[in-house]
């Protein structure tokens, strides 16, 4: 195949629905690119995985991906998988290009007027010694609330399949990224699981106040257009593949959901 009739091919990669929030700036950016998205949805939350047990799975499932889809570069739509294995991943396939979602905790501290920052994440993106690096390294001088939320990705993931989930739940689980100190507010939440987005206007909703949400999902598609070079004149076909792992029918309200975001599951499961 030439490179003229499938364009650059790119994998966005996440443990389930999260990283459509990535996939879909970068499908805007690459018009001209052959997308594939697949969802480790057999291994759902990564967010309660243990450290060994996450990069055992992502490295012998990414061999699998890489020779089946042969990508140029690879998206790993996932905080809690980035801050551990793209270390693993850029050792075992030296000459591909991984790119990675780590917590915007740098843009999110330079903004901050309150100087009161939180990162809502999994619990395995909190315990991250990179996450910790992270703050070190660029908050030094705010206070950051590090919040582990167990349930957060998996909300998004009803609401996405078009189940009923209470504001109740939702408030609960960002609350205690909501911080008070000395008439100051947490002014800049980061939102370092890519699950989250899908939620952003029930979060903002049912906020104490209102901050500002911080999505990376813009800069990684601006990151990805410029490593795969300018973009091509071919135009792909209207809808992308899904893969998901488990195999799992996908109920009608989520094949909606991704065909809004172009994209149709794959049969090839
Ligand atoms: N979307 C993933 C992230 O960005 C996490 C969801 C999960 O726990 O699998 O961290």
């Amino acid at each position: 195949m030439t490179l003229d009739s499938v364009g650059p091919r790119i994998l966005v990669f996440d443990s389930g629905l999260g990283g459509l929030t990535v996939f879909a700036p970068i499908s805007a950016a690459r018009p001209d690119a052959t997308l594939t998205y697949v969802a480790d949805d057999a291994f759902f939350p990564y967010g309660e995985l243990s450290e060994a047990a996450l990069v055992e799975r992502v490295v012998a499932l990414m061999g699998e991906l890489v020779a089946a889809y042969a990508p140029d570069l690879v998206v790993i739509a996932c905080n809690t998988a980035s801050t551990l294995v793209l270390g693993p991943l850029r050792a075992r396939f030296p000459s591909l290009p991984f790119v990675g979602t780590v917590p915007a905790i740098k843009p999110a501290a330079a903004a901050s007027r309150s100087r009161l920052v939180s990162v809502l994440a999994t619990p395995g993106t909190v315990a991250r010694d990179y996450t910790r690096a992270l703050v070190r390294e660029f908050a030094g001088d705010c206070e950051v609330t590090l919040v582990g939320s167990r349930w957060l990705a998996g909300l998004a993931e009803r609401a996405l399949r078009g189940e009923n989930v209470a504001d109740e739940d939702i408030a609960a689980e960002i609350a205690p990224g909501y911080v008070e100190r000395d008439g100051r507010r947490t002014d800049q939440i980061v939102l370092a699981c890519t699950h989250f987005p899908l939620l952003a206007e029930r979060l903002r909703a049912n906020a104490p106040w209102a901050a500002e949400l911080v999505d990376p999902g813009p800069a990684i598609a601006r990151r990805v257009d410029a490593l795969i070079g300018p973009v091509t004149p071919r135009r792909r076909a209207e809808l992308s593949q899904a893969i998901f792992t488990s195999g799992a029918p996908a109920p009608p309200s989520l094949q909606k959901a991704l065909r809004e975001r172009g994209l149709t599951i794959s049969s090839a499961n």
